[in-house]
C-alpha cells in the first residue's frame, strides 16, 4: 500500500471506530461485532506503525471508547438520565489490550519474561466480563462514589444509582484502608435480561440486544427505583496499586473480599504458558454455564513490583492483556447469492441460507460483504458456511467447512453490471465495493435513497418499502422533494388507497416538517454522515447556508471529521442538482436551520417524569423528544416517582395497572396537548407540538437495515 492509499485507510477505520465506539459505549446499541471492530481496530494498529507520518494523538488507537452520557435523545433507552455530573478519575481507567490468538498470549508471555528480566512473577488469570465497568470509591469503610469509565480521564457520576445494586456493599467491615478505590464490572445476569426483555416486550418496549446494553442502560437510568428493580450485580477485579499497599494484585482483591466486597472468584494464579492455556481451555466450555456473559479471560502480572516495572502505553497497561473467545458460529447451507443495490450504489452479496438457530434466533440470510470477501472464502453455492451474529448487526459469513465441498461446484461470478439497472459497475482503488455510477437512473439507489429520508430516524414518513415502491412505479416521487407534492387526490388513485391511508401519510409529511434540521440533514443521505456526524455539523454550522459555504478546512474543525467526510459533504453541497433538491424541501417548510431536538420549548414539563405508553398521533420517539423539550424526563417504567402516565390509544395493561396501585394518574393526548403551551416561533408556526400523523411501528426488513447499515458496510 503506497503512503495515500495508507492515508485513506487510516482515515476511514478512523471514522467507522470512531463512530462504531459511539454507538457500543452511547447508544448502548452496537451495529458491529466485536470481533470486527477489533480486527478493524488491529488493522488501524498496524497501518499507523507501517506510516507513522500519519500517528495522532487523536487516534482510536491512543483513546479508550467513551461512554459519557450522551446529548438529549441520542441515547438507545428510554428514561435513560441526561446530564449525570462527570468527575474526574483519580487514576485514569484504561482499556486492555486484546487479542484472538493463542501465540499472542504467548508472546504477551515472553515479552513479560524479557522485560522483567530476572524478576520472579506469576499470571493472574481471570475471566473477562461482559458488562460495564464502574469505578467505586470507599472513605471510612462507606460507599462514598462511583464513576463509570466515561473516557477514561472523567466518568458519570452514578453513585446513587449504584447504591440500589445489592452485591454491592454500602459498609465494609474488616481492616479495610481508610481510602482506596476498587474498579470492576456491573453485569446483568441472564436470569434478569430475559425477565426484563419480557417485560419490555409487554410493555411495547424495545428489547435490548445483549445484557451488557441491559446493565449499561440500567446504570444511565433517572430512577433509582427502576434501578434497584432490574436485578444488576458487580463483580470486582481491579485495585489501582496506587491505592493501596499491597506486594501482589491477587492479595489485593483477597483482602478485598475479606472487607466483604464481591470479588471475582473464579481467579487462579499460572506460573507458565500451559498453565495459562488450560485456564483458557476450561472457561471456554465452562463459561457456557455461568449466570452471567463474559467475553474471555484476562491474564495479569500479578506482582506489583513487576507490574510498575512494566507500566502503561497511553491505552492500557503493559503488565495485562486479554484474550477474547470468538463469538457463538452456527454452520448451514448457502443456497443462493443476491446481490443488492443500495442508495449510494454500493453492490452487496446477500446469502440466502437454510434457516438455523443462533443465539436464540432463526437466521436466513446474512452478508458477504463485497466481492473480495467472496473471493478469500471462495465461496460456491451448495457450501456449508459459519454465520456470526455479534450487537445487532445482519449475521455475517465467516468461513466455509471444506469437508462439505460438492466437487466442481462453480464459483459464483460477481455481476459486472448492475443487477437492477444494468450500468456496467465501477470500483475505486480505495473502495472495497462495487458501485453502480448511474445515481440517477438506478431505481434501487432512487428508491433506497427515498426509503432512508422517508425512514424513522430520519424524517419519520409514514411510508415503508411498499409505499416507496408504488409512488416509484406510479411516476409519483423520484427524489424527497416530490413527496411533499403528492395530493390526496394521487393517493386515492394507487391501488389499495383508502382516504384514512392517504391522510395518514399526508398528515406524517406534514409533521415531517417540525422535524429538527439535524435530522433533515441526516436525512438527505449524504455519503459518510450517519445521525451523529449529521448532530455535529449542524451543532456546528447551525444552517444548511452556513453549511454549504464551508471550506473543507473549516468542516475539519468539526470534532471527529476529518478529510473523507469533509471532502463528500463539501462535494454533496456543491452539486446543482443538490442545491435543487435542498431548495425545493426548503420551500415546502423543512427546517433547514435552528437547534436540534433538545432545544427548549418550554418549561412546563420541569421536573415531571412521565412514562409514555400505546400509540399516539406522532412516533413514540417524537413523543419522548417532546417530553424532553418541554423541561421533563421521559421515564421507561412507573414508580412513585412517576408524574404521571401519557396514555395513547392500546396503553399497556401493566403500566395501568401500577399507576392504579401507585395513584398515578394517567392522562390522555388530548389532555397532554393541552398542557403544554403554544410556542409561536417567528416564522409563525406552532412547534409546541407537532401536527397530527399516524404512529407506525418499526419493523426493518433486512433490505432497509442493509441500507441503514450501508454507510459503514461500504467503507469495508
Ligand atoms: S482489569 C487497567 N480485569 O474489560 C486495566 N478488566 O476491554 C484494568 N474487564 O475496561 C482492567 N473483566 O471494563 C480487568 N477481570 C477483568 C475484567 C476487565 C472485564 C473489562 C474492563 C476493561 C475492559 C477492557
Amino acid at each position: 500500500m503506497d503512503g495515500q492509499a495508507a492515508k485513506i485507510r487510516i482515515e476511514q477505520l478512523r471514522e467507522i471506530l470512531r463512530e462504531n465506539s459511539r454507538r457500543y459505549y452511547v447508544d448502548n446499541a452496537p451495529t458491529m461485532s466485536d470481533y470486527e471492530f477489533d480486527q478493524l481496530m488491529h488493522e488501524l494498529e498496524r497501518l499507523e506503525a507501517e506510516f507513522p507520518q500519519f500517528d495522532s494523538p487523536d487516534s482510536p488507537t491512543k483513546r479508550v471508547g467513551s461512554d459519557l452520557d450522551a446529548p438529549v435523545g441520542a441515547n438507545a433507552e428510554s428514561g435513560a438520565r441526561q446530564g449525570f455530573v462527570q468527575r474526574r478519575h483519580r487514576y485514569p481507567m484504561l482499556s486492555l489490550g486484546n487479542t484472538y490468538s493463542i501465540g499472542e498470549i504467548e508472546e504477551f508471555a515472553a515479552r513479560a519474561d524479557k522485560s522483567l528480566d530476572g524478576m520472579s512473577f506469576s499470571y493472574s488469570c481471570e475471566l473477562k466480563f461482559d458488562g460495564t465497568a464502574i469505578c467505586l470509591t470507599y472513605k471510612g469503610g462507606k460507599l462514598v462514589q462511583a464513576l463509570t469509565r466515561g473516557d477514561g480521564v472523567q466518568g458519570d457520576d452514578v453513585t446513587d444509582n449504584v447504591r440500589r445494586i445489592a452485591s454491592i456493599p454500602q459498609q465494609l467491615h474488616g481492616d479495610y484502608p481508610e481510602e482506596f478505590e476498587i474498579r470492576g464490572e456491573i453485569l446483568m445476569p441472564y436470569a434478569a435480561f430475559d425477565a426484563l426483555n419480557r417485560e419490555r416486550e409487554a410493555q411495547e418496549e424495545a428489547p435490548f440486544a445483549n445484557p451488557r446494553n441491559a446493565a449499561s442502560g440500567s446504570l444511565k437510568l433517572i430512577d433509582p427505583e427502576e434501578v434497584a428493580r432490574r436485578g444488576l450485580t458487580c463483580t470486582l477485579y481491579h485495585i489501582p496499586a496506587e491505592s493501596v499497599t499491597f506486594d501482589s494484585h491477587s492479595q489485593a482483591l483477597d483482602a478485598a473480599a475479606s472487607w466483604g466486597l464481591p470479588v471475582s472468584e473464579e481467579r487462579r494464579i499460572c506460573h507458565d504458558i500451559s498453565g495459562i492455556k488450560a485456564y483458557i481451555d476450561h472457561w471456554d466450555t465452562a463459561r457456557k454455564f455461568l449466570p452471567y456473559a463474559t467475553d474471555g479471560i484476562v491474564i495479569k502480572i500479578n506482582e506489583l513490583a513487576c507490574q510498575r516495572a512494566l507500566g502503561y502505553t497511553a491505552k492500557s497497561p503493559r503488565w495485562a492483556v486479554a484474550y477474547k473467545f470468538k463469538a457463538e458460529q452456527a454452520c448451514t447451507e448457502l443456497l443462493s447469492i443476491d446481490y443488492q443495490v443500495g442508495r449510494t450504489g454500493a453492490v452487496t452479496p446477500v446469502a440466502n441460507l437454510a434457516p438455523v438457530q443462533l443465539s436464540g434466533t432463526v437466521v436466513k440470510r446474512a452478508t458477504l460483504n463485497n466481492a473480495d470477501q467472496m473471493a478469500l472464502l471462495d465461496i460456491r453455492v451448495g457450501d456449508w458456511v459459519f454465520v456470526e451474529k455479534g450487537g445487532e448487526i445482519i449475521p455475517k459469513i465467516t468461513g466455509i467447512d471444506p469437508a462439505h465441498r460438492i466437487p466442481d461446484a462453480a464459483r459464483p461470478a460477481f455481476p459486472d453490471r448492475c443487477p437492477d439497472c444494468g450500468t456496467p459497475l465501477v470500483k475505486a482503488e480505495t473502495e472495497a465495493k462495487w458501485f453502480c455510477p448511474n445515481q440517477d437512473g438506478c431505481p434501487m439507489q432512487i428508491k433506497g435513497r427515498l426509503l432512508h429520508f422517508v425512514s424513522r430516524k430520519a424524517m419519520d414518513i409514514l411510508a415503508g418499502e411498499m409505499t416507496v415502491e408504488q409512488f416509484f412505479a406510479a411516476g409519483l416521487a423520484r427524489t424527497p422533494a416530490d413527496l411533499y407534492e403528492i395530493s390526496k387526490y394521487q393517493l386515492l388513485g394507487l391501488e389499495g388507497w383508502q382516504d384514512r391511508a392517504a391522510q395518514r401519510f399526508l398528515d406524517s409529511l406534514e409533521a415531517s416538517k417540525q422535524v429538527p434540521f439535524e435530522r433533515v440533514l441526516f436525512a438527505l443521505g449524504i455519503r459518510y454522515v450517519g445521525e451523529t456526524t449529521a448532530k455535529g455539523l449542524a451543532r456546528h454550522f447551525g444552517s444548511i447556508d452556513a453549511l454549504a459555504e464551508a471550506t473543507q478546512e473549516q468542516l475539519l474543525e468539526v470534532d471527529d471529521i476529518g478529510d473523507v467526510i469533509a471532502r463528500s459533504v463539501h462535494d454533496f453541497l456543491h452539486d446543482p442538482a443538490h442545491l435543487e433538491q435542498i431548495a425545493r424541501l426548503r420551500a415546502a417548510g423543512l427546517r433547514f436551520d435552528g437547534a436540534g431536538s433538545d432545544a427548549a420549548l418550554s418549561d412546563a414539563l420541569a421536573g415531571k417524569t412521565v412514562v409514555i405508553s400505546g400509540n399516539f398521533s406522532i412516533s413514540r420517539e417524537r413523543m419522548k423528544d417532546l417530553i424532553v423539550a418541554h423541561g421533563g424526563k421521559a421515564g421507561s417504567s412507573v414508580s412513585a416517582r412517576t408524574a404521571f402516565l401519557l396514555a395513547g390509544t392500546k396503553p399497556g395493561p401493566e403500566k395501568l395497572k401500577k399507576c392504579e396501585k401507585l395513584g398515578i394518574p394517567v392522562v390522555s393526548e388530548e389532555e397532554f396537548r393541552q398542557m403544554l403551551p403554544d410556542v409561536v416561533f417567528s416564522d409563525g408556526t406552532d412547534r409546541a407540538f407537532p401536527p397530527q400523523s399516524a404512529s407506525r411501528s418499526a419493523s426493518p426488513t433486512l433490505s432497509g437495515q442493509m441500507r441503514q447499515e450501508e454507510e459503514q458496510l461500504t467503507l469495508f
